[in-house]
């Protein structure tokens, strides 16, 4: 079968296991995230795909993914979306933040020509590496009639950005889009779309160029409450002294979302120094819900690694509101 493709694809590397070089041929698991370039992933794709052209945004284990190389990504992936030779746009990133990434790209959305994201959980020159079957399944659906709006492909399934969650070191199961549809998933070989993307929750975000000058990504961090847990934690984050304002706290709730009584005075101390308190849960599916005596933060439709994403790209639309004045 030959998948060529004429139209340009411009492939965007940012590193992650896809990109890996094991550290001893010996051992497939001990392995450094993001040595290959972009275009050195293709010679491992057997196709001829004409019409590729790569550029190396950045060559990172993603969990050290923040602002820069956000806002490097952004302007690149702008930058192709512009140009009338391109077809659409494939991503290769990390898994662990991949999610954060995809949130990000699909809240700056709706993009005129598809973005599709895709990794691996095996490096390039593992026996069973998964990234080059990945690569060519995200090659593929990007040409597809319906691809639109950014997903993430991985193992024959296509994940929408907003529901897409890493939820297991498992390497084949490694992703889920939980209790909401699949964009698409190969059958017999062949992608069968399944679903358009759902509208963008109303967050806000800064413009475009507001996130492209920003100096700095709000300091926004994430609780997760459980049995036992006690109030100290957040009185430290709330005390301590440091160079770096806390600006937003995620709060990864029991359940539905629930803490114990305890956090809701200094959940309001929180609010009262001006940090902004977002309510998510700590379960993989399924969103907070409103509770009996649970007056502080909002709740938001999010899992928390995304409502972090969120709540910065709220807080940088408010900078921008302010400094506008
Ligand atoms: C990373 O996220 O960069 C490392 C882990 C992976 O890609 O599987």
């Amino acid at each position: 079968m030959s998948l060529k493709i004429n139209a340009k694809t411009v492939v965007l590397g940012t590193g992650g296991t896809i990109a890996g070089i094991r550290k001893s041929p010996g051992n497939p698991d001990i392995y450094e995230s993001g040595r290959l370039g972009a275009a050195d992933l293709i010679d491992s794709v057997s196709e001829d795909y004409s019409g590729l052209e790569f550029q190396d945004v950045a060559q990172i284990d993603s969990k050290n993914m923040g602002l820069p190389i956000w806002q490097s990504l952004l302007k690149a992936l702008v930058q192709a979306q512009s140009r009338q030779d391109v077809a659409g746009v494939v991503i290769t990133h990390g898994t662990d933040t991949i999610e954060e990434t995809a949130y990000l790209l699909h809240a700056f959305g709706l993009w005129p020509k598809p973005v599709v994201m895709t990794c691996a959980m095996r490096p390039a020159d593992h026996p069973m590496a998964d990234g080059p079957v990945n690569l060519r399944d995200a090659l593929s659906l990007l040409h597809h009639a319906q691809a639109q709006g950014v997903c993430v492909v991985f193992n024959g399934q296509a994940h929408h950005a907003l529901h897409v969650q890493k939820i297991s070191t498992d390497p084949l199961k490694a992703f889920s889009s939980g209790f909401a549809s699949l964009a698409a998933e190969k059958i017999n070989g062949k992608w069968v779309w399944q679903s358009t993307p759902t509208a963008t929750a109303k967050l806000d975000i800064p413009s475009l160029a507001g996130f492209l000058g920003a100096t700095q990504w709000p300091r926004v961090e994430w609780l997760t409450h459980h049995a036992g847990s006690s109030s100290e934690m957040m009185e430290a984050l709330l005390n301590a002294q440091s160079h770096t304002r806390l600006r937003g706290l995620v709060i990864a709730g029991t359940g539905a979302g629930t803490y114990k009584d305890a956090w809701n005075d200094s959940l309001q101390k929180a609010i009262e120094v001006g940090v902004a308190v977002w309510i998510s849960s700590r379960c993989a599916w399924g969103n907070a819900l409103p509770q009996a005596h649970q007056t502080m933060g909002q709740r938001v439709d999010l899992p928390p690694a995304k409502a972090c994403v969120a709540l910065a790209l709220s807080l940088l639309s408010q900078d921008e509101k302010k400094s506008a004045l």
